[in-house]
């Protein structure tokens, strides 16, 4: 799980690597302050404001995510289990993270920047699917398991599961609108999932389905 969570880190990495070199304008409002003020620019540059947003979002989640990595760190010490152990597992999650870090570079050194984005929009979503769904079955384990390591589990899932649920829904709420854009239809830059805070299933499809009245 460690490598996986690093790989994330890299697939973040490549897509801003990728986006670094777009000429972009001078679109800088990721404060929070005036969310009518964004909008009303964003629809008049969308590459430009979601870019600048989409890359606040991403950068947050890198932060969050190397605070994951500690804390699943003194969970592993808490079970008396070694971080750096190679299980058979961890060798395929590496192959998949390895697979989505070479899309991401595949589709960056193509001459479609928006595609590029959108490979890497796509293949975050793919590594905080695996994400979201190894947290989850690590909160189920908490009622199974005692002392110590029922503790340390207990507290690293309430402190990281809501973020990855946030990491997910919001970037898949991204990729869904920064394709609409794509295709020349009306789009809602930035999703609704982020003026919402969906950090749940079912926020993220309320979020979707009210999608048409941030358009
Ligand atoms: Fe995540």
């Amino acid at each position: 799980m460690q490598v996986y969570l690093g790989h994330v880190i890299v697939i973040r990495r490549e897509g801003f690597e990728h986006h670094g070199t777009c000429p972009l304008g001078g679109a800088s409002l990721s404060g929070h302050r005036d969310r009518a003020r964004r909008r009303k620019t964003l629809r008049s540059s969308h590459r430009e404001y979601g870019y600048e947003d989409l890359k606040e979002e991403w950068n947050k989640y890198l932060d969050e995510t190397r605070t994951h990595q500690e804390i699943l760190g003194s969970v592993f010490e808490a079970a008396g289990l070694d971080i750096g152990t190679e299980s058979p597992g961890r060798s395929v999650v590496r192959q998949k993270g390895e697979a989505l870090v070479a899309a991401v570079r595949a589709a960056r050194n193509g001459d479609d920047p928006k595609i590029a984005e959108l490979v890497a929009a796509e293949s975050v979503v793919e590594a905080e699917s695996k994400n979201h769904q190894n947290w989850e079955l690590l909160g189920r384990m908490v009622e199974h398991l005692d002392g110590e390591l029922r503790e340390a589990l207990s507290e690293a899932y309430d402190e990281v599961a809501d973020q990855e649920a946030h990491h997910l829904f919001h970037t898949m709420g991204w990729a869904r609108e920064l394709w609409l854009d794509y295709l020349g239809v009306p789009a809602a830059l930035p999703p609704p999932e982020e003026e919402k805070q969906v950090a749940t299933q079912i926020g993220a499809g309320r979020a979707e389905k009210q999608r048409d009245e941030y358009v």
